[in-house]
């Protein structure tokens, strides 16, 4: 069979006006702007509005994307959600995204998948569109994790924001968009980042709440060795089914969780720290959305250009991780 190509068409991101500092942080734990700073290169991050949900996120930065492709939401063939905080366990993100954008004709699904969403959501829609069984699908990777955080946990509520980004995926010829990519789920870790009472194993009840197991957990220490330990090793394996080498990158869009982590896996990729996005200084680790937000920002600025060679790369929640290798299109 001859495939087609699936490249991204159009692209958009949003976060909420609302900014919390360091500075603020100091008054909610016991933390200092100068650690945060030193341990993860975050300076403030965007908080969800009252009152607002994932889906409203996602729906702003679904018609950014929508306009930049010109593309009317009725003509979408299939919305994919990447998100771990959906509005509601279910309906999911992208049931809920369906009616808010009268995508009247589109099927619906989410990946749940933490921070890895964005490219596992490319990768998806690239099946369809590459065997020829749809033609315009939404990808959508939001998420409000301060929604999920616990404030009382200095380790990790300093590191988390909100936001949406989304993109639209329609055929390309063979060699644009997405060249290769490469998955991998490491389940055992799987206890190192979660939400305890969340589901069937412990439904939510006093004593979760008590004790703040409805709220997300995580072993940064572990979870730091395996990022820094699998994000060389997804990338090498999506490069290389690409048939690209890493002095082939023009820009790693790599998760952003830490700075310390951004700056390992160049090293270890040997790929010099100009051509790394990072974002982390004002929005934070803001999960599925965090490298849709970091693409954003060199596609908005001007310094991704046509045919750059883009790696994407993903780590979080499962453990998974996902790497994918794009030639930029637009
Ligand atoms: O998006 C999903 C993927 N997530 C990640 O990739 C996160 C990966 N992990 C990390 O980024 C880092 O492990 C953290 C930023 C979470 C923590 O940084 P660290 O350098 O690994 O710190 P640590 O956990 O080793 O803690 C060092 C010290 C501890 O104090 P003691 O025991 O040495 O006295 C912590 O209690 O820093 C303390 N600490 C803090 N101090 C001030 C931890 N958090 C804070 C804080 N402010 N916010």
């Amino acid at each position: 069979m001859n495939l087609r190509g699936c490249t991204i068409t159009g692209f958009g991101s949003h976060v909420p006006d609302r900014v919390l500092t360091n500075a603020d942080l100091e008054k909610i734990v016991d933390t200092t702007d100068e650690w945060i700073v030193v341990h993860t290169g975050i300076s403030e991050r965007r908080v969800i509005e009252d009152g607002k949900a994932t889906s409203d996120l996602a729906v702003e930065a679904a018609r950014r994307a929508l306009d930049d492709a010109a593309i009317d939401a009725a003509d979408l063939q299939l919305i994919i959600g990447a998100t771990i905080t959906a509005d509601t366990v279910f309906p999911s993100m992208s049931a809920v995204l369906e009616h808010k954008l009268g995508a009247n004709r589109a099927a619906t699904f989410d990946l749940v998948t933490g921070c890895t969403g964005f490219v596992d959501g490319i990768v998806t829609a690239a099946q369809f569109i590459r065997t020829g069984a749809m033609d315009r699908i939404l990808v959508v990777a939001g998420d409000a994790l301060t929604r999920i955080t616990n404030w009382s946990d200095r380790s990790t509520c300093v590191l988390f924001g909100d936001a949406a980004t989304a993109a639209v995926l329609q055929p390309s010829e063979p060699d644009r968009g997405l060249l290769g990519w490469a998955m991998d789920t490491q389940g055992f870790a799987g206890e190192h980042l979660c939400i305890p009472s969340s589901g069937s194993a412990w439904p939510p009840d006093e004593k979760a709440i008590a004790e703040n197991a409805t709220k997300l957990y995580m072993n940064g220490h572990e979870i730091f060795k395996m990022a820094v330990r699998g994000v060389p090793d997804i990338a090498m394996q999506a490069l290389d089914k690409a048939g690209l080498s890493s002095a082939d990158v023009d820009w790693v869009i790599m998760h952003q969780a830490n700075q310390r982590i951004l700056d390992a896996a160049a090293d270890r990729l040997d790929i010099p720290h100009d051509r790394v996005i990072s974002v982390l200084h004002k929005f934070g680790n803001t999960s599925a959305a965090s490298m849709g937000l970091a693409l954003d920002e060199i596609y908005q600025d001007g310094r991704l250009k046509k045919d750059d060679i883009v790696l994407l790369v993903g780590f979080g929640a499962g453990f998974c991780l996902a790497g994918a290798v794009l030639r930029w299109d637009k």
